[in-house]
């Protein structure tokens, strides 16, 4: 199956088209099980959907999957635009060309653009346009407490108002198009009101998701110098209260120290966890949210921008241990990730969506705030630990919402898999259409699990494979169209093209196992590395040049099914928390007893991996639990 130089550009145009029309032919010789007829057992290699599920599918078959992939191929420009023009409100039309892209290095810098010269505004799309087109009163956002009980929900219009009066307060403290705004707030309904006031304005946000460090979140800090820091003053996670105000406080000491200064923490007081009175307070920089904002008007302008204006910034691991800032623009990625939400879930106006992701990821980003939101979906949002209070709070969420999609990542799955099926099934669970998995490679058992038990074997499950730099979808199941394998993400979306080399960047057709790449842009593609264009060009597209390195292995079958098989560079996945090694490392080597440090990632049953290190103690200094301890201390509070 090995690719040859001299063939390279016919393989090309064969790679592109073969997977899913082998499929087609092929998956008849599998054993398959029908949605909702049976349990999907070991023996069962696909699940086909059923004939009910496909009919009200916006992808009915493989068919029409591969009429719409062959187009989105063959005239991308044409695929796109018409999507674009025909979904999105645009102030103005972008220019002559649709896209224009250059992937290969040898011809020079890496340049993506969609839309170019097209002028929108993100937060317009998610929320006036929708209430223009009559959801002013539909639920915007479901909000559920870490404490049962305790709930809220917010319309379109209401939702609207709320970042409209945080906009212009931002806007009276000097926040400008093109600033960086960072963020540091638990999953209240803060946190979307946040990522769509700041794209209202044209405000760059980078959320840091509220677990990582003060140390971690100074150097985001100093890296973006934003105008302003939003945050909370605590959030309980369980029956934990975490003080978030002492950790951004810290933060901001450790970011003056290296030079950049914040003047305003606009902090929200986050009553169920701690008081105000508590709260330890910087006068003159520290203001209180439910101060000032609700004093603002509850209508704002738009500030409309460029299709490739920054729209945010979001710090992910690399192999070294600095973190990247990656970089979405605007008009491309809102096509690609509303797009992407839309078919992969197939969703419907009558859907309750919940995707247990935080806003402090890609996947809370993506599909929690923009992708289900330009959509005009009713999202839930919820702010606690899965297991709180005790292992079947997810599906006592589901039946109180009447929750039909249901999103979430496969070390959640495997470790409620390990509580047992009596917390699942105590509870209906019976308004679940559709299940989605993303953060790791799904292992069968646990896929099967989340299908028979969650499921009860109706649901289609999307395990979607993208990345934070992807910005979107990129390989996933179009429930209704597929059969599925599980463990499998199955095709690529429309428009992509992934391709898997070799060691020596040479394209592999049929079944095949090597690096995954992948050809030539899709709308939702990270532009850069904030601040460092060459690091971005280095990591991504110098590896294998011509296309975009994803840093993952994957195998293609028989059938053209892909199956992802992790990540092949130092960044190690737990919990489908993305880890750099080298991040481990330098914080082992901090600690004043640690000379040396190496770290690798392990095989652990619930998290997918577990992090390992290697460590040599300072002369004189002997392996003690309490070093052992200390060392594990060190890198909690740095990482
Ligand atoms: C891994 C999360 C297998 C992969 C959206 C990728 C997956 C990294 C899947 C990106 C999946 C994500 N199957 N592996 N369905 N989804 N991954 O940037 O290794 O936090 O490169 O984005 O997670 O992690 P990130």
């Amino acid at each position: 199956n090995h690719n040859h130089n001299h063939n390279h550009h016919f393989r090309h145009a064969d790679s592109t088209a073969s997977p899913p029309s082998s499929a087609v032919a092929k998956i008849s010789h599998l054993k398959a099980v029908v949605l909702g007829d049976a349990p999907a057992s070991e023996e069962d290699d696909v699940v086909l959907p059923s004939h009910d599920f496909s009919r009200q599918a916006l992808v009915p078959s493989q068919q029409k999957y591969l009429e719409m992939y062959k187009a989105s191929i063959e005239n991308p420009a044409g695929f796109w635009s018409g999507i674009a023009s025909s979904e999105f409100y645009w102030k103005q039309r972008w220019g002559d060309q649709v896209y224009s892209e250059n992937l290969d290095v040898r011809r020079g810098n890496i340049k993506i653009e969609w839309f170019k010269g097209g002028i929108t505004n993100v937060c317009y799309n998610c929320l006036d346009r929708n209430i223009d087109a009559g959801l002013a009163d539909k639920i915007a956002l479901y909000w559920e407490s870490n404490e049962p009980g305790f709930d809220a929900t917010l319309t379109y219009s209401q939702l609207l108002q709320r970042v409209c009066q945080l906009a212009n307060y931002l806007k009276s403290v000097g926040v400008r198009k093109g600033d960086a705004v960072v963020v540091y707030l638990p999953m209240l309904m803060e946190l979307p009101i946040t990522m769509l006031a700041c794209s209202r304005i044209g405000a760059v946000h980078s959320v840091v998701f509220a677990g990582f460090s003060s140390e971690s979140l100074a150097q985001r800090i100093v890296d973006c110098k934003p105008k302003v820091v939003i945050t909370c003053n605590a959030v309980k996670r369980g029956p934990k209260t975490v003080f978030l105000k002492d950790i951004v406080d810290a933060a901001l000491i450790d970011s003056a120290n290296k030079g950049i200064s914040v003047d305003v923490c606009l902090t929200y007081e986050n009553q169920l966890a701690l008081k105000r009175e508590k709260t330890k307070w910087k006068e003159g920089r520290d203001i209180w949210w439910e101060d000032v904002v609700p004093k603002y008007p509850t209508s704002s302008d738009v500030e409309w921008v460029d299709a490739e204006d920054p729209l945010f910034l979001l710090y992910t691991s690399g192999s070294t241990g600095k973190p990247k800032g990656v970089l979405h623009t605007t008009g491309g990625y809102m096509v690609y990730t509303a797009t992407t939400f839309k078919y992969a879930f197939d969703y419907k106006d009558s859907d309750v969506y919940w995707c247990t992701a935080d806003c402090g990821w890609i996947t809370g980003h993506s599909y929690v705030t923009y992708g289900p939101m330009l959509n005009g979906a009713t999202v839930l949002l919820y702010e606690g630990a899965p297991s709180y209070p005790d292992p079947g709070r997810c599906w006592d969420i589901v039946d109180k919402y009447k929750v039909t999609i249901f999103y979430t990542a496969p070390t959640l799955v495997r470790s409620l898999m390990r509580d047992g099926d009596e917390y699942v099934t105590r509870y209906s669970r019976k308004s679940l259409r559709v299940l989605g998995s993303v953060g790791e490679p799904i292992n069968p058992s646990a896929w099967r699990w989340f299908f028979n038990v969650v499921g009860g074997s109706r649901c289609p499950i999307s395990d979607t494979w993208w990345q934070t730099e992807t910005g979107g979808f990129m390989i996933t199941p179009l429930p209704g169209a597929w059969p599925q394998k599980p463990g499998s993400a199955t095709f690529p979306f429309f428009g992509i093209q992934p391709v898997i080399v070799d060691e020596k960047g040479v394209e592999l057709g049929g079944e095949c196992s090597g690096y995954l790449c992948v050809k030539s842009s899709w709308p939702g593609a990270f532009r850069t590395l904030y601040g460092d264009h060459e690091r971005y060009e280095t990591t991504y597209f110098k590896p294998f040049p011509g296309y975009y390195f994803t840093g993952d292995g994957c195998s293609r079958d028989k059938d053209g099914y892909h199956w992802l098989t992790g990540r092949v560079d130092d960044v190690i996945n737990v919990s489908g928390h993305r880890i750099g090694t080298a991040e481990v490392e330098s914080a082992l080597v901090s600690h004043p007893q640690c000379a040396e440090a190496a770290v690798v990632g392990v095989e652990h049953q619930v998290k997918g991996q577990g992090i390992y290190a290697f460590v040599t103690p300072v002369e004189g200094i002997s392996y003690s639990d309490e070093l052992r301890k200390s060392l594990i201390l060190t890198v909690r509070t740095q990482v």
